[in-house]
């Protein structure tokens, strides 16, 4: 045989081994996808009987007491024109935060009743007359009450970190974007609930317990802004602010069916956001807002990246929705989070469909360079973030995560399930950093270089509505969804999209390229316009 016949052969060989492999691989892979199913229907079988089959739902909300049902720019603008008193508009929502908040469980501290004598100064004032015309240019949100979470400083209001060895401890001063929504003219009237130093995707923790999903209570409210999302969804609050790391703003208002924006990194001061100073380089934790209506999410970002960055950020500037290109993409590849749910598909085809109305070039499907390994993305990015979860948890001391899972075990633990799982989880072995930092630069130039600046990618949430309280504890990776938009610092809006057959909200999510948070507003917008919007998880009487 002459050595061309020879090398043929072995191309041959090799050539049909690569095909073996590839088709033992596909085999697996499906057998991987049908036991995670499997497992999936199980664990929610058996919580389904664990939790009963009682459903407790938010209490009604009085007709008389139908004003808190409007957006914060309505209510901003009937406060000004004397349509209603600063005082009417706190008080009904300090009386409902007190109505809904022994079936959601979700305030920390509060409600405030100094709110209510601030309300009484603004309508005093407002009433003489005495605010000018600049005073109300300067302060758009002038007697509109809201929330933040715990772990965000309210001056002399409780900041535990959802930790028992905090239980008492008060901030000192206002971190820096609940001062400048103070500015801005509007009322703190409670903090809400978070998991231990917000590090899981349920609200629970040993000082008030579980927060409960006002659409079903059975079920989560997602984490770490959980508390925010289930009072601004029940009317407890007018809106809230909140922070994500790894999408703690997006998936509680995704599981309660209100409109949250993760912003672009940087762009919102965090100091006094989990004890950060604000200082801190390269992060991917950023500060951002809650509502019901997504025309009020614009106005609130304009306030939280002030005047000057407004202008760099264009937030003013109206979008052509026609001029720009957008994209969708139907799955991460992500084997270790469930395949999403044909209800979330059809609801991105509805969102397609409507696009493909109003862009001349249409919605083109794509899929992300790398997404299917963002957990080991987020997981190593994660070890690089400033502030160490181990000494937040351990209130300034190293825990030893073996002594902390035998007290566990042993039931003398003041901590969580939650904290130990992270606790173990810190010790396993460590993505590769050079591999990783590789792949994240590869996954950041496809989405950069797809979306340029105009580009809008529709993007699921996670991969399904909101799961039974503990079902994170069985499959934890869901919410990688969300957390390759923290990884990549790029803005994304979180916008519900009616609701599942079993009553629960569905959404979606809009993500644009860094500094392009206008594009992921602009859209949400439509999408509100276009589709239902907020649905409430109460019935009005
Ligand atoms: C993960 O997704 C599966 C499939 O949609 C769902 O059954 C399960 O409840 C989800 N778990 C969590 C924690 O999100």
């Amino acid at each position: 045989m002459s050595t061309n016949a020879r090398r043929d052969q072995r191309n041959k060989r090799n050539k049909s081994s690569q095909i073996m492999k590839d088709i033992a691989y596909s085999i697996l892979f499906n057998i991987f996808v049908v036991i995670h199913m499997l497992v999936d229907y199980l664990v929610e079988l058996i919580l389904k009987w664990y939790w009963g089959p009682t459903r407790i739902r938010c209490p009604p909300l009085q007709r008389k007491r139908v004003i808190l049902t409007y957006s914060v720019q309505e209510l901003a603008k009937m406060i000004r024109n004397k349509d209603v008193s600063c005082y009417e508009v706190v008080s009904a929502y300090i009386d409902r935060l007190n109505e809904v908040n022994p079936v959601i469980n979700a305030v920390i501290d509060g409600p405030f009743i100094e709110a209510l004598e601030e309300a009484k100064a603004i309508d005093d004032r407002i009433q003489r007359g005495l605010i000018s015309e600049n005073e109300f240019a300067e302060k758009p949100f002038l007697g509109i009450p809201f929330t933040t979470k715990d772990s965000t400083a309210v001056k002399d209001k409780l900041h535990t970190l959802g930790i028992v060895a905090r239980r008492n401890v008060k901030a000192k001063e206002d971190a820096e974007c609940v001062k400048l929504m103070k500015d801005a003219g509007a009322i703190i009237i409670a903090t809400t609930s978070i998991p231990e130093i917000n590090r899981w995707q349920e609200t629970r923790n040993n000082l008030i317990g579980q927060t409960n999903n006002p659409y079903d209570s059975r079920r989560t409210v997602g984490g770490s802004s959980g508390g925010e999302a289930a009072l601004i969804t029940t009317c407890g609050s007018a809106f809230g602010l909140g922070t994500d790391i790894g999408g703690s703003i997006r998936m509680p208002a995704f599981y309660c069916g209100i409109f949250g924006h993760k912003p672009t990194s940087g762009i919102v001061n965090t100091r006094g956001c989990t004890l950060r100073t604000g200082r801190e380089v390269s992060t991917m934790v950023v500060a951002g807002p809650m509502t019901r209506y997504a025309s009020d999410l614009r106005p609130i970002m304009k306030v939280l990246v002030g005047p000057k960055a407004t202008v760099a950020l264009k937030l003013n500037e109206k979008t052509d929705l026609k001029k720009l290109r957008y994209f969708y993409c139907t799955s991460s590849g992500d084997i270790r989070c469930s395949s999403v749910h044909p209800q979330l598909q059809r609801a991105m085809t509805r969102v397609v469909d409507h696009f493909q109305t109003i862009a001349p070039e249409g919605v083109q499907k794509v899929t992300l360079k790398n997404s299917e390994k963002t957990s080991q993305m987020w997981r190593y990015w994660m070890t690089q973030e400033p502030a160490s979860f181990n000494n937040l948890l351990g209130n300034g001391k190293q825990l030893s995560p073996f002594v902390e899972l035998a007290k566990k075990i042993t039931g003398s633990s003041e901590y969580t399930l939650a904290s130990i799982y992270s606790l173990i989880d810190s010790i396993m072995p460590p993505e590769k950093a050079d591999k990783i930092k590789e792949i994240t630069r590869q996954c950041d130039q496809d989405l950069t270089e797809l979306l340029g600046d105009d580009g809008v990618l529709f993007y699921h949430s996670t991969t399904n509505s909101a799961p039974y309280h503990y079902s994170a504890f069985v499959n934890v990776f869901n919410f990688s969804y969300w957390c390759l938009f923290n990884v990549l610092h790029v803005p994304a809006t979180q916008v519900p999209l009616g609701l599942d057959p079993d009553g629960l909200p569905l959404g979606i999510q809009i993500v644009a390229t860094r500094n392009r948070d206008r594009h992921c507003l602009a859209v949400a917008e439509e999408l509100e316009r276009a589709f239902s919007g907020h649905i409430p998880s109460f019935i009005i009487d």
